[in-house]
């Protein structure tokens, strides 16, 4: 998970705002600990765990890292009691598997504010990703897709289920940096206390569809009874996350503090938030190319930067994507993205 603390460390740093900051789920403390010693502008750190033994080294942690006692403590007990006691500008919630049964307790510790953050790992990925409907429609009320865009399908499956919440608190959501990575699903969002922000992130729910048979796809409020392609049986997952997963802007200042800090996986995070930044505005899904080779029956794949190539002479946006390094996301639909990559074998 080095990755993905070094990540979330960073979204830490570019909100820039004092952070009242708990690490719930902390278990050693080296995520809420590192939070703490790489960004100034984390005012207090709870490392709050259910575990005796997790909170007795998460003090022992703080002691060796040299946090100042009045910035760092320890809080032992169960999330939904001590949502009741504690307050959150920034909530970290990296339960083992699904986040959702802590949803509830994490917007309470937000019920004193007016804005704040919450940070949500989710490794359930076989239950977001997956293609069985049971489970996910059990821990998340919906379908999801197993197809070659299916990691983003997840990912959104998972805001959606937060954005329910939040808006049930009378809260909007903003994610401000999501991604998936080998086993796991994470998006840091910024939550509003407002009726209207509430509205609006509920009517950017919606569903994707993809048909098999043509690889078409598509999204809107409803899927569609059968393919616009080719009129077969097209699949649909939803409701999910139809809005953006990311904010350029912050993604600029998470990537000018990479730039400044010598973490392990500085050169791919770099790499990795460039591609998330070609990926806002463009459609909830993307384009795996080895599948569409194999479904037009091409003996070649192109490479993909022909294919990118192809696109952007075409008038499309088109760019690589965090996702998958055999995919892309454009805006162009599919029989331009066929002839792309017919013209560029
Ligand atoms: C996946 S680990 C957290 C890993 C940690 N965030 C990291 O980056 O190293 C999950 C932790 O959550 C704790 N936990 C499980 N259920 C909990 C609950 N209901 N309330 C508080 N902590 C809980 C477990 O004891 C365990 O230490
Ligand atoms: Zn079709």
């Amino acid at each position: 998970m080095r990755l993905c603390r070094s990540m979330s460390s960073l979204a830490v740093g570019a909100i820039g705002e004092k952070l009242e900051l708990v690490d719930a789920f902390t278990a050693s403390g080296i995520r809420g600990i590192r939070y703490a010693k790489e960004n100034k502008n984390v005012k207090t750190l709870t490392l709050l765990d259910i575990d005796r033994r997790a909170i007795s080294l998460a003090k022992k942690n703080i002691k060796a890292s040299k946090l100042k006692p009045r910035t760092a403590s320890t809080a032992l007990g169960n999330i939904s009691r001590l949502a009741f006691e504690l307050d959150a500008d920034f909530l970290e919630i990296d339960p083992f598997g699904t986040p959702s049964p802590y949803l509830v307790d994490a917007f309470r510790f937000f019920n004193t504010k007016k804005k704040a953050y919450l940070s949500v790992t989710a490794t359930d990925v076989a239950v977001l990703c997956g293609g069985k409907i049971a489970p996910c429609q059990k821990n998340y009320h919906s379908k999801p897709m197993n197809n070659e865009f299916t990691h983003e399908t997840g990912l959104r499956i998972m805001l959606k289920r937060i954005a329910e919440v939040a808006a049930e608190f009378n809260m909007g959501i903003r994610p401000l940096v999501s991604f998936s990575d080998k086993h796991y699903l994470k998006s840091v969002i910024e939550v509003r206390r407002s009726a209207d922000l509430a509205f609006e992130a509920m009517s950017a729910l919606g569903h994707v569809f993809f048909c098999e048979k043509c690889g078409e796809r598509g999204f809107g409020k409803f899927p569609p009874n059968s393919c616009p392609g080719c009129g077969a049986d097209a699949d649909f997952a939803g409701m999910l996350w139809l809005g953006q997963l990311h904010d350029y802007d912050f993604l600029e200042r998470m990537g000018n503090l990479n730039a400044q800090r010598e973490y392990a996986d500085k050169g791919e995070i770099g790499r990795m938030l460039s591609l998330m930044e070609t990926e806002i505005g463009m459609p909830p899904y993307y384009f795996n190319i080895h599948a569409l080779c194999k479904l037009a029956r091409t003996v070649s794949v192109p490479t993909l930067d022909a294919v990118l190539e192809k696109l952007s002479s075409s008038g499309y946006k088109a760019h690589r994507t965090h996702f998958s390094p055999i995919s892309i996301k454009t805006d162009a639909p599919l029989t331009a993205v066929r002839e792309a990559v017919a013209g560029a074998v």
